[in-house]
């Protein structure tokens, strides 16, 4: 077994996700599950129907390795149209999900020994794709529950140095719902070396609340060269369970993370790409993101009576402080044991965090549920 892959944490979710199971089974019981980050909302017909004609089509083979030319230019325009990057199709390299791209990033960078810098809490698989790849990972806090730019940006000033290969950004942030401002992108472009690559996870870009603005990094005009940006098509248009994604890097970048996507994937399927080109394009597709945002900001708005609730402005979680003593994995234990809730632990994002994290990517039933009952425990 590979040393580096037999000692990566991150496994705590994928735990607590059979505990919940189990005890499901065991007590002949149905569990509340606030873990999930899978929208409950169907990919969009028109999304379906598109896939299905390409299969019928006959594109059931290998297409070439970057994407096919038809997403790639309607990628690249949409990035121009919509994130304001000056992008053109040889730019993009189309993955098989957001979590492919960070990979072929990270892969492609990374020695073993390379200072990372990453915020915390985190979303699990850069730890554990950093560690695979023998980084130094260096964590800057996000300053929770105030989450103030101003603090997290002298934590990073301290943090970096210009040895530093690769910061990992994640706007809208998964766990705390943060979104990072044009002012703290332009801070951190200026404060880096020349040699630094900033990669900028923007996977809930379209998952946004009370008017707030998502800000490419890409598009400042600053250091854009040294910047990988990370979409997906899982969390916009409920398409997690299809597998595909996109990034967007100088032709210098993306040269090496080809090669990686050619080892790991060879492609994504063809008709994915093709159904994927429909999900851009459809107006009906795109109504349905904006009425899947309207109905998350629906259930967002239950959270603000909840005591402890640090309130998101983007994506589609809440990290609520934990009101007990017990640790974040027995607090997590508990809920599902006394009131039939299950929330994913702190420890699942960061080290000795006083939070749990809910996601209301789950059906309306569900959540107005799950939230009663939690606040008869916050309350006490
Ligand atoms: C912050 C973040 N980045 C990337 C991803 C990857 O999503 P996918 O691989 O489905 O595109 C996720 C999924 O939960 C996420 O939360």
């Amino acid at each position: 077994m590979n040393e580096l892959l037999k000692n990566i944490s991150g496994a705590k979710n994928v735990e607590y996700a059979d505990f919940v199971r189990e005890y499901e089974a065991k007590n002949k019981t149905s569990i509340l599950k606030l873990q999930t980050g899978d929208p409950d909302f169907s990919t969009h017909p028109n999304v379906v129907k598109a896939m299905l004609a390409s299969i019928e089509k006959g594109k059931t083979h290998y297409t070439n390795s970057p994407g096919i030319p038809d997403l790639r230019s309607a990628l690249s325009e949409k990035l121009v149209r919509e994130n304001k990057i000056n992008s053109a199709p040889e730019n993009i390299l189309v993955a098989n999900g957001g979590v492919h791209a960070i990979y072929l990033a990270i892969r492609s960078l990374i020695n073993p020994g390379d200072k990372v810098i990453i915020f915390e809490p985190y979303w699990m698989p850069y730890k554990s794709i950093l560690e695979i790849s023998g980084a130094n990972i260096i964590k800057v806090p996000l300053d929770l529950p105030h989450m103030n730019e101003e603090t997290i940006l002298n934590n990073f000033k301290k943090a970096y140095s210009n040895d530093v290969k690769l910061i990992i950004a994640n706007s809208p942030n998964n766990p705390t719902g943060m979104i990072f401002s044009e002012n703290f992108y332009k801070d951190l472009l200026n404060t880096i070396s020349n040699e630094t690559i900033l990669l900028s996870d923007e996977v809930y870009e379209k998952i946004l609340y009370d008017k707030a603005v998502h800000v490419s990094p890409a598009s400042l005009g600053i250091k854009s060269e040294q910047i990988i940006s990370v979409f997906s098509f899982s969390k916009t248009y409920a398409m997690t369970g299809w597998r595909i994604g996109y990034l967007h890097a100088s032709k210098v970048l993306n040269k090496e993370m080809l090669k990686l996507l050619q080892y790991t994937s060879t492609c994504v399927s063809p008709f994915i790409q093709d159904a994927a080109i429909v999900a851009l394009k459809d107006n009906a597709v795109n109504a349905h993101v904006d009425e899947m945002v309207k109905r998350y900001a629906e259930r967002r708005n239950l959270l603000i009576e909840l005591k402890g609730a640090v309130m998101p402005k983007g994506a589609f979680y809440c990290l609520i402080q934990n009101p007990t003593h017990l640790g974040e994995v027995n607090f997590s234990r508990w809920c599902v044991e006394n009131i039939g809730v299950a929330v994913s632990p702190g420890d699942a994002f960061g080290e000795n965090l006083p939070f749990f994290r809910v996601s209301f990517a789950v059906d309306d039933t569900t959540w107005s549920e799950g939230i009663k009952r939690l606040s008869t425990v916050l309350k006490g």
